[in-house]
């Protein structure tokens, strides 16, 4: 694992655009896993930046999110689809038929789930996964658990999700309970990964989440298995 802490999100945002532009790079048609909340808007900010000045295409990238509210329909602006039109795909080339959010408003959301696993297959896997991290350890919507789960699913959010994530909602009864998301065969399938985080408050359970104890009830735990996991983290 290869751990750089950085001294401001500035600086956080800069590198991992950078590693994502270098991954664009080096393979065009690359299949990109992305993320959303707050932590990498700014790397979002950097790559939409470098493919106004022309130094990136997106135009044969592919990609496929983490998660999405169940409920939530992606015209709605508490969305994730919503959220990664506005904060990177209508900014730059991407062919938005190659890109991908899990369905929250599916009549079967475990059929969702399934075909989002499949398409994830048929993709060939993910290149590059971009992933923030939750105060209490998820990735994803993977949520402390019993156990690790492998597939697409449907997680009942945590107290503490439900209030970290309330500041993007008018109240906390807003917010939804419940979420789809790409389950740990997936991300730990990700050639690369990458995560994301900024804060003293994410310092406790990055210390947990990579040099603690690796178990379900600290979700980001199962990346020490992975073969390629950058982390970059900046206190401020
Ligand atoms: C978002 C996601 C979540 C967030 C996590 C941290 O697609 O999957 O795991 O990365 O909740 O969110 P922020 O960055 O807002 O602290």
């Amino acid at each position: 694992m290869n751990f750089i802490t950085v001294k401001s999100y500035d600086e956080l945002s800069i590198k991992a655009a950078n590693i994502i532009a270098s991954q664009i790079i080096m393979k065009p048609n690359c299949v990109l896993g992305l993320a959303t909340g707050s932590s990498p808007v700014g790397t979002y900010k950097k790559l939409i930046e470098k493919c106004a000045a022309g130094e990136l295409d997106f135009s044969t990238v592919t990609s496929v999110n983490l998660d999405e509210y169940v409920g939530l329909n992606g015209d709605h602006d508490q969305s994730y689809r919503y959220f990664m039109n506005t904060n990177l795909f209508d900014h730059v080339n991407i062919d938005k038929n190659r890109t991908a959010v899990p369905s929250g408003i599916s009549g079967d959301l475990e059929a969702e789930g399934a075909a989002y696993d499949k398409h994830i297959e048929s993709l060939g896997g993910i290149d590059l996964q971009l992933l923030g991290i939750g105060l209490d350890g998820h990735i994803g919507f993977n949520e402390p658990a019993d156990v690790f789960t492998k597939e697409t699913h449907v997680v009942d959010l945590h107290e503490s999700t439900i209030e970290a994530n309330a500041r993007f909602f008018e109240s906390i009864d807003d917010v939804p309970k419940k979420a789809i998301t790409m389950g740990m065969g997936a991300i730990m399938n990700a050639k690369k990964v990458l995560l994301v985080a900024n804060g003293a408050n994410k310092k406790e359970i990055l210390e947990k989440a990579f040099f603690g104890p690796i178990t379900p009830q600290v979700p980001a735990s199962i990346l020490q298995l992975h073969p390629d996991v950058t982390v970059i983290y900046s206190e401020n």
